[in-house]
């Protein structure tokens, strides 16, 4: 499963590369409005540059025509770039002629499975289903990413899962499960996920009896 930052921050993403956890990036409107005070399009081309991997950019456009600029905007800035399109019909003809002219394409903002199966027909590159903001309306996103994987399965369509909108590790885990090809992680989300108590208990052990036999650390001297 491939391992995705959600942000358009360039300090995390620099982290996360440096931990060798980030295999490509995604961004959105509201995660650019966090960025205040700098130039959108030069912190993209940063992202773009550091990440080694697909890096999804939103497109703001609800027309089929306006949608279509955008994306080819967005492709020129790296051959790593792909243009993020939101699941409408106007966002299916998009996807249909941008997969003709082989630009890849992340299908945004699904919350059921047939808005996902709709977007791999048009030829979407990637699906995003958002599990948190489902969860958050009493809907059982993770459900939703299951009956995903079923139907893909069913039909061998090639599409990637990317699910979208975690809130913790245990969306996470079951992504795994599930076989989702791709999560795209919040940063704070990312660092919880190595962390164990049991882990820093047992360092703290082994550490105070090490101490025990060499007081001053001679061992390694
Ligand atoms: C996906 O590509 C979106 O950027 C993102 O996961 C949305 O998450 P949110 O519901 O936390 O805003």
């Amino acid at each position: 499963m491939k391992i995705f930052l959600d942000t358009a921050n360039v300090e995390e993403i620099k982290q996360g590369v440096s931990w060798g956890l980030v295999d490509g990036v995604t961004t959105n409107p509201s995660l650019a409005s966090r960025e205040k005070g700098k130039d959108f399009k030069t912190i993209v081309k940063e992202i773009l540059s550091i990440t080694p991997g697909p890096v999804s950019i939103e497109v703001i456009a609800e027309d089929y025509d306006g949608m279509m600029k955008q994306a080819l905007k967005i492709r020129e800035l790296g051959d790593n770039a792909v243009v993020k399109i939101p699941m409408t019909l106007s966002g299916l003809r998009a996807i249909k002629s941008l997969k003709e002219k082989k630009i890849p394409v992340n299908c945004t903002l699904i919350f059921n499975p047939l808005q996902a199966l709709f977007a791999a027909k048009s030829g979407a590159e990637y699906v995003s289903p958002f599990v948190g903001r489902l969860d958050d309306i009493s809907e059982d996103g993770m459900g939703i990413v299951a009956q995903i994987k079923q139907i893909f399965t069913n039909y061998d369509i090639e599409t990637k899962i990317l699910v979208a909108s975690i809130r913790n590790p245990v969306h996470v885990l079951r992504s795994a499960i599930i076989g989702a090809d791709v999560v795209t992680l919040p940063f704070d989300v990312l660092k919880k996920l190595p962390s164990h108590p049991k882990t820093d208990e047992g360092l703290i052990r082994f550490s105070e009896d090490w101490k025990k036999i060499f007081p001053s650390g001679e061992f390694f001297l």
